[in-house]
């Protein structure tokens, strides 16, 4: 399958710490990027590797979306997500690396991304780097509240900025055996 490989660099000012907080921080994702997001499910965590849900508007405010899964790493130690993203629809893979650097005042966010495509699609390519280039730019100005709340704030250690209530693993743990209770006010048995 050919594939389509995009590199931009993003300059942020701010620190490694921000920068890398708001990067791991899925819990803004639905209401800061509300244009590119309309659902965010992390569906289980382990260590540092997550499995998500997520369901991504293409061009904002048509009503086109994908939906996909993904397994994040997400490296504090090396400032390094990567990430595998499945096409639920299509079962295209996205493949993405974010890697962040302080230099001076800035923290440069050096985003890779590595789509598989198809030889119709890749005639496109320049019109997906702009789209791309477009809704990595707006996102980073979505944050940017965020990040220079943190900065005056020294918020940046907490890194949710929401109640981890849309986790579907957190629901497994803590929610599963109280909601399939025979107490459940309209429960009935079949036979
Ligand atoms: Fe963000």
């Amino acid at each position: 399958m050919p594939k389509l490989v995009f590199e931009r660099t993003t300059k942020v000012k701010t620190t490694l710490a921000i920068a890398w907080s708001n990067v791991g921080d899925h819990t803004h994702f639905k209401w800061a990027h509300h244009k590119h997001f309309s659902d965010f499910l992390v569906l289980y965590e382990h260590g540092i590797f997550q499995a998500v849900y997520y369901s991504s508007k293409i061009i904002y405010p048509l009503p086109f979306k994908k939906r996909y899964v993904a397994i994040r790493e997400l490296n504090g130690e090396k400032f390094t997500l990567r990430q595998i993203y499945q096409d639920i629809g299509s079962g295209k893979r996205t493949y993405l690396r974010a890697h962040l650097e302080q230099h001076g005042e800035d923290v440069h966010i050096i985003n890779r991304m590595v789509f598989d495509t198809s030889p119709v699609t890749a005639i496109f390519a320049p019109f997906i780097a702009k789209l791309w280039n477009r809704r990595l730019h707006a996102m980073w100005l979505e944050d940017r509240e965020i990040l220079e709340v943190r900065s005056q704030n020294g918020w940046y250690t907490n890194d949710a900025c929401l109640p981890l209530d849309d986790s579907l693993y957190q629901e497994f743990g803590e929610k599963f055996d109280s909601l399939l209770s025979k107490n459940s006010q309209y429960s009935f048995t079949t036979r």
